[in-house]
């Protein structure tokens, strides 16, 4: 921790300088890019991820940016985690201003072969822990009338995904869940971003077993820190949906077009193993 501020601080006004936020999935990737705009523009972070020496290394790296920073070490993929990270944040006195659901991860493979257990746990981490901190984090936003909420979607909510059934399964429902939160939330100072990137170039690919894929060497990847930037600047102004890139956004357009039957087996094959 860089910074202590007492929650009478807060209350008094150091908040309205150092508003706080809480990212997960914030030692790698998109999350540790968004945690660096975020220092930049003066937040406090919360970061949180499964592993604390990489976190502590993220926020030595912030450092630069003398913002106050916690780290709270939690594997969301496991019932109640979400619980106890509210209720480090209760005893630290630190309300959230702004969520930013990032953590997620996804299992390359037929669903019949692939592991239940890692199935159940990526609907755990990218549905069930999503939902769950922003149902717990919500009702302070509202009766501040003002809070902001990013939830890390993809591309993959646009169409379905042979080999990785389950991930694009989770992402359509983050997509339908943010934009049908954010139009409940209209006019209450509280606004609902998903953002949806294409490829991009973290660790996401190794740990999906994507390399098997023939996906990301036809598609070259976005880099982390832009499609971070598009997202960011997306959920600054109250976007609701934030496709990262012009053929993204062009590809995301055309699955209104064509029947998802195509779309679907378009999928299989830019998937298919090389
Ligand atoms: N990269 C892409 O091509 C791409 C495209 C579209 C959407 N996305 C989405 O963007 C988000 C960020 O992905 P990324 O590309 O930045 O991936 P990444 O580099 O693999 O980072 C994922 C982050 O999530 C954390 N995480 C994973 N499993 C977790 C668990 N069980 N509990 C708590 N934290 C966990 C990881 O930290 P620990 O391992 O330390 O826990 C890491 O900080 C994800 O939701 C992903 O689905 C990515």
């Amino acid at each position: 921790m860089n910074k202590e501020y007492t929650f009478e601080d807060r209350l008094s006004g150091v908040s309205k300088l150092a508003k706080l936020a809480l990212v997960t999935g914030a030692s790698e990737g998109i999350g540790f890019e968004l945690c660096k705009l975020l220092a930049k523009d003066g937040y406090s972070i919360v970061l949180t991820a499964r592993n604390q020496k990489q976190l502590e290394r993220r926020v030595e790296q912030l450092k630069e940016h003398k913002i106050e920073t916690h780290i709270i070490v939690e594997d969301l993929s496991v019932p109640n985690a979400c619980e106890r990270i509210v209720e480090q944040l209760a005893q630290k006195n630190l309300p959230v201003d702004l969520l930013i659901n990032n953590a997620g991860f996804a299992n390359y493979g037929n669903f019949a072969e692939n592991s239940l257990e890692k199935e159940m746990a990526l609907l755990q981490v990218n549905i069930v822990a999503l939902t769950k901190l922003t149902k717990l984090l919500l009702p302070s936003m509202i009766k501040n009338r003002d809070g902001k909420i990013m939830n890390l979607a993809s591309m993959a909510a646009f169409v379905a995904g042979p080999q990785m059934a389950v991930y694009y399964a989770s992402k359509a429902y983050v997509l339908s869940f943010s934009q049908g939160l954010a139009c409940e939330l209209e006019g209450s100072g509280v606004t609902v971003t998903a953002v949806c990137p294409g490829a991009t170039s973290t660790e996401f690919q190794e740990r999906a077993g994507l390399g098997r894929s023939k996906l990301f060497s036809q598609v070259k990847p976005m880099d982390s820190t832009t499609v971070a930037e598009i997202g960011y600047r997306g959920m600054m102004n109250g976007e609701t949906i934030v496709v990262t890139g012009a053929l993204n956004k062009m590809m995301a357009f055309s699955t209104r077009l064509f029947p998802r039957s195509m779309s679907t087996r378009l999928v299989k094959r830019i998937q298919a193993a090389r």
